[in-house]
């Protein structure tokens, strides 16, 4: 995401007439990447890592740019590449033995009125001749294309780009559902074809599994615990069903509890059945299983009914379904029908409108997340849709709420597509009550009473006190502790959830005050009793007095502030040199347009938006308490930069421009490491920094024979990474 936010970004900064050729090929490069990233996501992971309107605009600024400088189009250029999926890294291409095509949709009586008369147009038929369809409830999830030679199954694919699948034959022998064998008879090479799904039930606690061990995962990370990353979990049962039929261990396939329904045939090497009916019995006889909701219909106008019913019937089913697939019984008509583009003339998809429910908004809730955000939860009268039980349902944000005028009281209209999550897509006016007040998001947070913002362009509210906020505190001392920050010995999630519990530990600073703790932590059960206790504890104790000299950027790291990671708490720390200097220079940069503010922005590597997210820290006073606090017991090494003071004493001059960071961030690290920056050459000069288009200065530097440096010299000297 953040990468092709990135270019996103920068797409809307530069026109295309502004590019030189060489930033055009850079950009179309970084294009053809970020685009192939999002492909492989979207089709090959089942986990979207950027909107459809990002991805369009990434492929069309692609375009843009391949128009205005055609001879830079790229060999891997994504317009070369057919659209699709191509099949993922990891299992064989399959090519199918006839397309797997789509289908055309219908949305109502109307659409599917034209359906049929099409056909009859097409096909020539009078107004008498009776038109018999077979209806099938169309399940989401995933189709399969099934090579039986000889009657054995030899050959299974996903439909891929509808000619070129991935061969997943491995994962689909694991699914109780498909038949290895044919009974005889059986045609020497044939396609069947059908739909792998999970029923809600199942996904409900795969879902809820996936969630428990996210957590666990998480939890272990930032206790510096080797623990594999958190996973995306899939949102509703056809991404579950995706992502479980291309495990790549087809053991792992196995422990989902996949289901198949057969409904279509591929190449066949002789006929089955002069019928889709008849067809259907076929692979019934043959051991599929095919829907027990199919049917074969009188006549066309049966189609209006059999919808409605199917519509009644759909909450109560095992598995989603989002419509009604109606195909020509007879082959042969099938036959002469034949295709339009994707999708065949003899069949379509008569979609159902979203499965709706309305119910009462009892409360909105604000829930504080492990990482401060704070989401609105609305917590409602029981109520089912879709088949499934929901009382809470996700309101998203603030911007959310107003744009739908959602208020306590109200009766809401809830809607499931599939995903787990319901969503709240309105209310009914009429029926709310009189003096309901508009909902006010808080300004603060629920857990802690700190200030809640949001960064720019972030619509998501953020609690400012991580040190101090009790929904987040567990987490940050358990973060402040792990290996890649404190890295204190002894002081993993149970030690740290205990000491918070018992109320021994609820800020940084409380953890070098255990030591005043000793006899109460001896006592407890789970230290062990006698010698073995004293021994733990002296040993947690040790390991944490090891630690009152940090280094700089560890403890910047430590202290979990947003967007702080480990490489710019480095960046942070090179900069500043010392917690003293960096603390106060963050009290000066609250004020927008200061000098200090200015400089923070202007660090290479940190920018505006970081840098408002470290005044946000320290504009909350709870926060800047607790980490006083904090350096009382904490003696942060310098950052290396400034103890070498690698430029201590000498004097040095910028001129022409700097391309990798402001003129602004060069001088004020040159002061950093000790140099005095002046403006004009003389022979007392030691350094001169040579920029782009450097005039007299650069002139007046090789005249008196003075040490001049390139900009990447002057990174290097600076310490800067390469
Ligand atoms: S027949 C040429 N029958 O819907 C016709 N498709 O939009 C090919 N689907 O990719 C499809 N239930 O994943 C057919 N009973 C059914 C179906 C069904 C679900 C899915 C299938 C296909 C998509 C087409």
């Amino acid at each position: 995401m953040s990468r092709a936010r990135s270019s996103a970004d920068s797409l809307r900064l530069r026109e295309p007439a502004s590019l030189t050729e060489e930033e055009a090929a850079a950009e179309l490069a970084a294009l053809a990447e970020e685009i192939a990233a999002a492909d492989i996501a979207y089709h090959q992971q089942d986990a979207p890592v950027i909107t459809d309107a990002e991805y369009d605009a990434l492929r069309r600024r692609n375009t843009t740019l391949e128009e205005r400088f055609p001879a830079l189009r790229r060999a891997d250029s994504p317009n070369a590449a057919a659209p699709g999926a191509p099949p993922a890294a990891g299992f064989a291409k399959s090519r199918h033995g006839t397309p797997m095509l789509s289908l055309d949709n219908a949305f109502g009586v109307a659409d599917f009125a034209e359906f049929a008369a099409r056909i009859r147009r097409f096909l020539g038929l009078s107004a008498e001749e009776t038109l018999r369809f077979v209806a099938e409830p169309k399940i989401d999830g995933l189709s399969v294309n099934l090579l039986f030679e000889d009657g054995q199954f030899t050959r299974g694919a996903t439909r891929g780009d509808g000619t070129v699948g991935e061969d997943i034959t491995r994962n689909l022998e694991t699914l109780a559902d498909l038949p290895r064998a044919l009974p005889a008879p059986f045609p020497e090479r044939i396609e069947i074809r059908g739909e792998v799904f999970m029923t809600k039930a199942d996904f409900l606690a795969f879902h809820a599994e996936q969630t428990a061990l996210n957590a666990e995962r998480e939890r272990r990370r930032a206790a510096g615990e080797r623990a594999g990353e958190a996973v995306r979990i899939p949102v509703n049962p056809r991404n579950a069903a995706a992502g479980s039929l291309r495990q790549l261990d087809p053991e792992a396939t196995r422990r989902r509890p996949l289901k198949l329904f057969a409904y279509a045939q591929g190449v066949s090497s002789s006929p089955v059945a002069e019928t889709h009916s008849a067809y259907l019995d076929t692979l019934r006889r043959w051991g599929f299983q095919v829907n027990p909701l199919s049917e074969l219909l009188p006549d066309e106008h049966a189609a209006e009914a059999f919808q409605a019913r199917l519509a009644a019937e759909r909450a109560a089913l095992a598995y989603d379904i989002d419509g009604v697939v109606y195909k020509l019984d007879r082959l042969d008509w099938q036959a002469r029908l034949g295709f339009v583009g994707r999708a065949p003339r003899w069949a379509i998809a008569w979609k159902f409108p979203a499965e709706q429910a309305t119910t009462e908004l009892l409360a909105i809730e604000i829930q504080v997340g492990r990482t401060g955000a704070l989401t609105p939860r609305a917590i409602m009268q029981p109520v089912t849709v879709g088949g499934v039980k929901v009382q809470h349902a996700t309101l998203h944000n603030a911007e959310e709420i107003a744009r739908k005028d959602v208020r306590v009281g109200d009766t809401v209209i809830l809607q499931r597509a599939g995903d787990v999550i319901p969503q709240v897509v309105g209310i009914v006016p009429e029926k709310r009550p009189p003096n309901s007040q508009p909902f006010v998001f808080p300004e603060t947070c629920p857990a802690c009473g700190s200030h809640a913002a949001s960064a720019p362009g972030e619509v998501v509210k953020r609690c400012t006190g991580g040190l101090i906020c009790p929904a987040q505190q567990v987490e940050r001392l358990i973060h402040f502790a792990s290996r890649n920050a404190l890295d204190i010995e002894g002081l993993g999630i149970e030690n740290v959830e205990q000491l918070h519990r018992e109320g021994l530990v609820n800020t940084p600073a409380d953890i070098f005050r255990l030591k005043d703790h000793r006899a109460t932590m001896q006592r407890w059960d789970r230290w062990g009793s006698g010698g073995k206790a004293t021994r733990k504890v002296d040993n947690l104790l040790a390991a944490i007095e090891a630690r009152r000299q940090p280094s700089l950027e560890r403890f910047l790291f430590a202290l979990g502030i947003r967007r702080i990671g480990e490489q710019n708490a480095k960046l942070l720390a090179r900069h500043y040199g010392t917690a003293a200097s960096w603390r106060d220079a963050m009290l000066d940069a609250r004020v927008v347009g200061s000098e200090a503010r200015e400089a923070l922005g202007g660090i290479q590597g940190i920018g505006p938006a970081i840098a408002e997210e470290l005044v946000e820290f320290f504009a909350e006073p709870r926060n800047l308490a607790a980490l006083d606090d904090l350096l009382t017991e904490v003696t942060p090494e310098p950052a290396e930069a400034v103890a070498e003071g690698a430029l201590s004493g000498k004097s040095i001059v910028f001129t022409g421009g700097l391309e990798t960071m402001t003129r602004q961030e060069a001088e004020a690290r040159a002061e950093a490491l000790g140099a005095k920056v002046v403006k004009s050459v003389s022979k007392r000069t030691d350094y001169v920094v040579i920029g782009t288009d450097a005039g007299s200065k650069a002139t007046k530097a090789a005249e008196l024979e003075l040490t001049t440096l390139s900009e990447a010299e002057w990174r290097a000297l600076a310490g800067f990474p390469a």
